[in-house]
């Protein structure tokens, strides 16, 4: 290779390959802007579920189903915001055992999604009683995952 032309390559590789590894940092970062998104979409609908519930003069079976559908929906969109590897250099308030114990956080994102329908389907049967204690459960699930992998 000619010395010029090596030289070239140098020069342009001191561009790129901080350039890519900032890509590659900023693509880290939004999908942890991402999950936490969807975590406020969840906190929100949860909130205003938990209002209904403490107050019957706010509760609205229809208002409550659909925010009980879309806790579902929510659920199901978490997996895609934590990839397989844990990505450095990001700020996060995910601790670093999700990604040691892998299957059991697994777990614990199926078991959101499985309550969350359980909701869905209590808020269906329009009977209060099962619809409280499936609400219940849905807290149970967000409380249990956040005091294992969720920094406070
Ligand atoms: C499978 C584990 C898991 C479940 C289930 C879970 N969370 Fe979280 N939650 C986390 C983790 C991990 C974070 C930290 C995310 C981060 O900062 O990257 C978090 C963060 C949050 C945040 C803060 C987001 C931010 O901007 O920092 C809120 C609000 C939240 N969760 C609400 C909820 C609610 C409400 C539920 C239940 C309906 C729930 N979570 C269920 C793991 C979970």
């Amino acid at each position: 290779m000619l010395e010029q032309q090596r030289r070239w390559i140098l020069y342009l590789a001191c561009f790129l390959l901080p350039y890519s590894a900032t890509q590659a940092a900023s693509e880290a970062q939004d999908q942890v802007e991402y999950r936490e998104g969807v975590f406020h979409v969840m906190a929100w609908d949860f909130s205003q579920m938990k209002r209904m519930l403490e107050d019957e003069s706010r509760y609205n079976a229809e208002d409550f189903q659909r925010r009980a559908n879309r806790l579902v929906d929510m659920a199901k969109m978490l997996p895609e915001g934590f990839p397989e590897t844990r990505p450095k250099r990001v700020k996060t308030d995910a601790k670093k055992q999700i990604w040691e114990n892998w299957d059991d956080f697994q777990q614990k994102l199926n078991d959101i999604e499985s309550k969350a329908g359980g909701l869905a389907e209590a808020a269906a049967s329009g009977n209060k009683e099962s619809v409280t204690k499936a609400f219940g459960a849905v807290g149970n699930s967000c409380k249990g995952c956040h005091d294992k992998y969720r920094k406070d």
